[in-house]
């Protein structure tokens, strides 16, 4: 098979360039070719062809071969170039290998034309073949690290606030039952005024620790991010809108936002990859519109099903534009037009990867001055969103047990003691080691409430010590979990029975689950 090759070819003598087609086409190449000797010519060449090497004479009358090697290198083009010229000495060769050139051939012995072309090609794929794998592992490190820093944080800020959002719920359910007639007659005004008082900043501390709590959240399905194989039906709504909170801040002072959603089938795929895209476009949208007018510009999402199975997901802004001299590079790893503190130019690197991991495509319509579009189109999944049953709301019957808290933080200890304190006996210890010690004294529980990643000895520690020693309380245990897993732990929860809750957790959440283990 013919190679297919395009040049071209810098040269002021038209027999010497069809000397060298020739020689080219004898050698078996599909040559697509033009020639130019002046540097504006060349310039005009470079900006508007694609070329796979630049074959140049040395002296010209109106051009040359270091000017033409400077205005590649000036654009950043990895192109083969290769002087083939007559007149020029040794000294002068070498000096122009040095400034970048390939190879030097003297015209009239071409015979080493072909094998330097040849070489020069397949050193060029290499080079883009490597650094196509520099950029892919950057693109992983960046998105791996996106992973830990999220599942780190989310870990650390999860106990405390576990803590805070159950005593400051408990301390609002107190004042509204108090508030509701509790309070006997008895009770002076001022004092029932002074109860009332209360109240709102209660409620007010308790929705921003609720706040804090959804963030924490969705920091861990970041956190996820890495784990391949969690695909399951994404219900594309809900990640949109995750996305959208996290970003809320830079669209704020910038447009309104607005939903346009059709209703939707869930896509095949990994939930917190779909909304790293949502998060960047999201992203992206809001920085190509000025800080300061937000009430007349809008970044607006819309979703649609299209024939045959297929979600498109589109995210229009009112913003810059992007230059269509631009758009062919915006998906390149490392292209940026911010400033370093804004961009890494990574952004629509990521999502390309991983819309193409989803089988899926990404694309882009933007005119400059009136604003862009990215366009998603994922697969539907086959079945529509297999939304879980929903919880059973039909009341519980109030049973009560006895009850075993563990885990390391005393304070989280006592706040959930006084939310199941009112139905349970509950117990609680501040260790695994603890908790082994009472039940090896004979104390039994009708439920094991374990922190799962505890210093010294494990949640899981304390499982697998039960299966030993006393087996009859192993089904007991309920884990819970602020996140950040360990291979180990997630390892444990695939093998293990166990029910898990995670932290932190609503207080009516708790008490239901609790319900539900000792029915
Ligand atoms: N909605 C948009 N409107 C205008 N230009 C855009 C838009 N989205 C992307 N671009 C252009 O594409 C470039 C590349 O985007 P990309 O998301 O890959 O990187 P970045 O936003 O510059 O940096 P990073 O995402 O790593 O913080 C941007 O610098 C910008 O010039
Ligand atoms: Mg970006």
């Amino acid at each position: 098979m013919q190679k297919q090759l395009s040049a071209l070819i810098v040269e002021d003598n038209e027999q010497d360039a069809t000397l060298l087609v020739r020689e080219l086409r004898r050698g078996g190449y599909d040559l697509s070719f033009d020639r130019v000797d002046t540097a504006d010519a060349m310039r005009a060449a470079l900006d508007t062809g694609i070329w796979d090497i630049v074959l140049s004479d040395y002296s010209m009358p109106r051009f040359n071969a270091p000017a033409a090697l400077a205005l590649v290198r000036e654009r950043n083009l990895d192109l083969p170039f290769i002087i083939i010229s007559g007149t020029v000495g040794e000294e002068t060769a070498v000096a122009s290998l040095r400034a970048g050139a390939h190879d030097f051939i003297v015209k009239g012995s071409l015979a080493r034309l072909l094998p330097a072309i040849g070489r020069e090609m397949r050193e060029a794929e290499l080079r883009v073949e490597k650094k196509k794998i520099h950029e892919q592992l950057l693109i992983s490190e960046r998105m791996a690290s996106v992973g830990l820093v999220a599942a780190s944080v989310a870990h650390e800020i999860n106990n405390p606030l576990a803590i805070l959002v159950s005593n400051l719920e408990l301390a609002s359910e107190q004042i509204d039952r108090l508030l509701a007639g509790a309070l006997g007659e008895d009770v002076p005004g001022l004092l029932t005024e002074h109860i009332r008082g209360l109240a709102a900043p209660l409620r007010d501390a308790h929705e921003a620790a609720e706040r804090v709590r959804l963030i924490a959240r969705d920091l861990k399905v970041f956190s996820r991010s890495q784990e391949t194989d969690c695909q399951g039906p994404v219900d594309i709504h809900s990640m949109l809108e995750f996305a959208i909170r996290m970003a809320s801040n830079e669209i704020r002072h910038r447009a309104r936002l607005t939903r346009d959603y059709r209703e939707v089938a869930a896509v095949n795929g990994n939930e917190s990859r779909l909304g790293q895209v949502f998060l960047n476009l999201i992203i992206n949208a809001a920085q190509a519109i000025p800080e300061g007018n937000a009430s007349n510009n809008e970044i607006r999402i819309v979703t649609r099903m299209e024939a045959a199975g297929r979600v498109a997901i589109e995210f229009h802004d009112t913003g810059a534009g992007i230059p269509a001299d631009v758009i062919p590079h915006i998906f390149d790893a490392f292209f940026t037009t911010k400033v370093a503190a804004v961009g890494t130019g990574l952004g629509l690197a990521i999502c390309r990867r991983i819309i193409t991991e989803h089988d899926g495509e990404i694309s882009v319509t933007s005119r400059t001055g009136s604003g862009t579009v990215f366009r998603i189109v994922l697969c539907a999944a086959n079945q529509l969103a297999s939304a879980k049953p929903a919880a059973s709301v039909k009341a519980l019957a109030q049973r009560s047990g006895r009850v075993l808290v563990v885990d390391d933080e005393q304070m989280l200890c006592s706040a959930i003691e006084r939310i199941l304190g009112a139905n349970h006996h509950v117990t609680t210890v501040t260790s695994a080691r603890d908790a082994l010690g009472k039940l090896a004294a004979g104390e039994r529980f009708d439920l094991i409430l374990c922190d799962l990643m505890m210093p010294e000895m494990s949640g899981m520690d304390l499982h697998d010590e039960l299966r030993r020693s006393i087996p009859d309380q192993v089904k007991k245990l309920m884990f819970m979990s602020g996140g950040a897993f360990t291979d180990n732990a997630r390892a444990f929860l695939a093998r293990s029975s166990s029910e898990m809750i995670d932290k932190p957790f609503k207080s009516a959440a708790l008490r239901q689950a609790v319900q539900r283990f000792l029915q």
